[in-house]
């Protein structure tokens, strides 16, 4: 597979966002809302100024959309981070959330941050997965962190501090990626 990018994302990928949003898996894992409220989406898509809060999506080398990713608050006194990502149901299995991490991981660096986290449903061991493979540590269980859809979940939270970040490529991951700064 050819390489993947991050771009700011906008309105144009709304259409394929909406897509992958709708998507069970995503509606468990994230904090989409099931059903969506009219104009959640844009109402989301605004509380990303690019500085405070950051979205891409994911893209191939084709401008095709393959999913999105998200910051928590940067916050720059603290040095840390939260970061979030979901991968469109058909682009799955190729190793797109690790490379998008791994890049995700490397310009939060970047900007000078010393402390990565994700969080991470007891229940999604791909996503644990794709923390570990990254270099991430698992640090532990924060009970009923999140309200999603109803359901209070337990997350694993794993971080990840300057010099852990895994480079090592697999041979067919889809490598060489880059984040465009919005
Ligand atoms: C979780 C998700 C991001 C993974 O995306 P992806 O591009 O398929 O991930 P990758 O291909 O980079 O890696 C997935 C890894 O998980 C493994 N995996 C997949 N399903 C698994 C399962 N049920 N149990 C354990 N490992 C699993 C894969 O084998 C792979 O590991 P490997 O390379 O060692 O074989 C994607 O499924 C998704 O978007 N899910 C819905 C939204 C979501 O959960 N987002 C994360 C919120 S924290």
């Amino acid at each position: 597979m050819s390489s993947l990018h991050l771009v700011p994302l906008t309105h144009e990928h709304v259409p394929a966002l909406l897509e992958t949003m709708a998507d069970p898996e995503v509606l468990r894992f994230t904090r989409t809302p099931d059903p969506m409220p009219d104009g959640w989406v844009e109402q989301w898509l605004a509380r990303f100024d690019g500085h405070a809060r950051v979205a891409w999506a994911i893209v191939d080398a084709g401008d095709r959309f393959l999913g999105y990713a998200v910051s928590g608050p940067v916050d720059r006194a603290e040095r840390e981070v939260e970061l979030g990502y979901a991968v469109a149901p058909e682009a799955r299995g190729r190793g797109v959330a690790t490379e998008t991490l791994r890049l995700l991981t490397d310009w939060a660096f970047a900007e000078g941050l010393h402390r990565v986290t994700a969080l991470i449903s007891v229940d999604n061991p791909a996503s644990s997965r794709v923390a570990e493979k990254v270099g991430y540590t698992l640090e532990g269980v924060l009970r009923g962190k999140h309200h999603v859809n109803g359901r209070h979940v337990d997350l694993q939270s794993w971080s990840i501090l300057p010099g852990e970040l895994e480079t090592k490529q697999r041979k067919d991951s889809p490598g060489d990626g880059e984040v465009n700064q919005p």
